[in-house]
């Protein structure tokens, strides 16, 4: 595992912040990989061919010839396109030599999106005892195993928890027997177990004042895509968060740990 104290600026008190970064948090070696959850991920490869490294002209214009230069259909190619020119900024242009080859899978996106979210069928014997669905959290949706159980207002690291597959050996940032969400504290206070929403976010309680404050702490609320104002935004604390229903979540593959360095910065220690 990767591990860096990194340090940052709080961008309304100008104080200097420190905290550590675990996992992998580098986009340039993420570049191939970072949007694996989208469908147009499956584009990937003709639109880094497409993409227009001169630097030359507005933004936009070049995302949009570039997703017409692929042959990729427009829907998709235009949000992998600016995902490209994103990178490029970033990272710079090293991404595109990369021999990298996305998978494809034949499923239409209206069959991915109805697969998103979605409870299993029971078994014969739950159905006997009158359970009608199995609610689940899918957590890696290409992967058919990528789901653990949860059950109505269980918060999603205690669900996690319940799987006992060898997370650990694939995600060093995971403790053995804990699940696939890394998680430190499990009491809002370390900042580990951020997710992203991709469906079934409906099916989440609100966000409370408390995890609001602590997001907001965290600054996983600034990235500026995410309204962290409405009930149930796009990026949750997962031991904050109860589920009433099936969800589809992306476990980011960095996340940061808040504690004593940021604390005694803040009060001059
Ligand atoms: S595990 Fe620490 S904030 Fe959730």
């Amino acid at each position: 595992m990767v591990h860096e104290v990194v340090q940052g600026e709080d961008i309304g008190s100008k104080r200097l912040l420190f905290f550590q970064m675990n996992g992998e948090f580098r986009l340039e070696n993420l570049a191939d990989q970072s949007h694996q959850f989208f469908y147009g991920h499956r584009y990937w490869s003709a639109i880094k061919k497409a993409v227009d490294t001169s630097g030359a002209g507005d933004l936009y214009p070049r995302i949009e010839a570039t997703a017409k230069k692929s042959g990729a259909p427009l829907d998709f190619a235009l949000a992998m396109s600016a995902v490209a020119y994103m990178t490029l900024e970033q990272c710079g242009s090293s991404f595109l030599l990369s021999s990298y080859i996305p998978a494809v899978e034949k499923e239409k996106p209206e069959d991915w999106l109805r697969r998103r979210a979605t409870a299993l069928r029971p078994s014969l014997m739950e159905r006997l005892k009158g359970k009608s669905s199995c609610e689940r959290v899918i957590f890696d949706e290409q992967n058919a195993d990528g789901w653990f159980a949860i059950q109505a207002t269980q918060d999603i690291t205690t669900a996690a928890e319940l799987d006992k597959r060898p997370f650990h050996e694939s995600d060093k940032r995971c403790y053995e027997g804990m699940g696939p969400i890394p998680v430190d504290c499990r009491s809002g206070s370390c900042g580990t177990c951020w997710v992203g929403i991709l469906g079934g976010n409906e099916n989440l309680d609100p966000v409370e004042d408390f995890e609001r404050k602590r997001m907001d702490y965290f600054g996983y609320w600034d990235s500026g895509f995410v309204d962290s104002q409405v009930e149930r935004p796009l990026i949750r604390l997962s031991c904050q968060t109860k589920a009433n229903g099936s969800v589809s979540i992306v476990i980011p593959p960095w996340n940061a740990v808040f504690g004593r360095s940021r604390r005694e910065k803040e009060s001059g220690g």
